[in-house]
């Protein structure tokens, strides 16, 4: 019997498959089993991608961070922090904030149930007639924190009880896109796309070009896919960029700009689009004139949610100029977006037959490879023979 892992059949014959790295096998997108551990060792243990400081910009914002059994209230406190504690109330559990986003008027956060109530830092102010008890503990009643830290505008969260520090999982990112000062940037524009597709797909999709000449015919014309350059290959943070052919200024429908240069974006980078995968749910995408990112939460093993976000300078957003040529830099990607959403979405199908067991990659997909070693070893996983 023929091992499709080693060899293929064609008219009954076995032949075999030479070089080439291999990809994961198909039961990494669609076991319940894999995806259970993913929650555990990933998700519910590394920093993740949360949204923006702007999103929550007045005391008592707040907006939630949900992630299968997981819910975490994101606040702004009276101090200007941001405070991140599980949506859990320390009385009997209950789930205390359903809206996705909000304002907390009374600035303080109430359960519903009995009403014990929280400061928007977490520290318990009111629990009805708890004082009866004579070893009653307010001060140990806190609701439990989650670890947050905010890095250029983005805030992050970790659900871990001890986790790694941001630095040790994000050092690559710290220093790199300074002269984009992405902390100064604001949203200009939001596009949420719901897939039918694993998580992983969608990284795997950005961090390879093999597929644009025939997904992607207009990128392909700013951007020629051997251009692509890997200049980063550093655990959860990976990427490279391309280079924007000459005359082309942007990834725009015209190749025009989408505005000016980005704060201090000079020299190379003006002739660069950087695209950077920060595992395990944030795509981050610099250009000279704009940063697109994307923000994916999975919804099982077999869907995600992925928020599509347009960051601007808000000088350039005051430039009565600026909403055609933002138009063109969304009107791109979006049709960029929904080509890839096309091709994930059919591996997805595709590879729940029984006849995939796994791929053989190409060598521009070498930092696929990467990324799928840097899950196994989160796992635990042997790498596949
Ligand atoms: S469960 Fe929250 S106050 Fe009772
Ligand atoms: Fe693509």
């Amino acid at each position: 019997m023929s091992d499709s892992n080693t060899s293929y059949k064609k008219r009954g014959k076995d032949y075999p498959i030479k070089g080439g790295l291999r990809t994961l096998p198909g039961k990494y997108y669609h076991s319940q089993e894999i995806y259970g551990e993913e929650l555990e060792k990933i998700f519910y243990q590394k920093w993740m991608l949360a949204g923006r400081g702007e999103e929550i910009p007045e005391a008592g914002d707040y907006k939630l961070f949900d992630i299968e059994d997981e819910s975490v209230i994101i606040t702004r406190t009276k101090s200007g922090d941001i405070a991140a504690n599980f949506n859990v109330c320390r009385h009997r559990g209950t789930r205390m904030c359903v809206e996705a986003k909000g304002h907390f008027e009374s600035e303080n956060i109430q359960c519903p149930y009995h009403a014990w109530t929280y400061g928007l830092d977490g520290k318990l102010i009111a629990s009805p007639m708890m004082q009866s008890l004579e070893s009653f503990d307010k001060e140990a009643h806190h609701l439990h924190q989650a670890n947050v830290h905010e890095w250029g505008g983005f805030i992050f969260v970790n659900l871990a009880q001890d986790p790694i520090s941001f630095e040790d999982q994000m050092g690559t990112l710290i220093e790199k896109f300074k002269d984009w000062k992405l902390s100064e940037l604001k949203i200009a524009h939001t596009i949420k796309y719901e897939l039918e597709c694993n998580w992983k797909l969608i990284l795997q999709n950005y961090q390879e070009c093999y597929h644009c000449p025939g997904v992607h015919p207009l990128l392909s014309k700013l951007t020629p896919f051997q251009s692509a350059i890997h200049d980063c290959n550093k655990g959860a943070v990976m990427g490279g960029y391309m280079k924007l052919e000459p005359g082309v200024k942007s990834m725009t429908m015209d190749g025009e700009p989408a505005g000016t240069p980005v704060c201090d974006v000079q020299g190379d980078d003006m002739r660069r689009v950087y695209y950077y995968s920060v595992f395990p749910n944030m795509l981050l995408t610099p250009h000279p004139d704009f940063v697109l990112f994307h923000h994916i939460m999975p919804r099982g093993n077999g869907a995600i949610t992925n928020t599509c976000h347009w960051l601007y300078h808000p000088d350039v957003m005051a430039d009565p100029d600026h909403k055609e040529r933002l138009q063109s830099a969304v009107e791109f990607w979006d049709l960029t977006n929904k080509e890839d959403w096309a091709v994930c979405e059919q591996m997805q199908q595709g590879t729940k037959s029984r006849r995939f067991t796994r791929g053989t990659y190409s060598g521009q997909e070498d930092m696929l490879y990467a990324l799928d070693q840097e899950l196994l070893r989160v796992l635990g996983h042997k790498s596949p023979e």
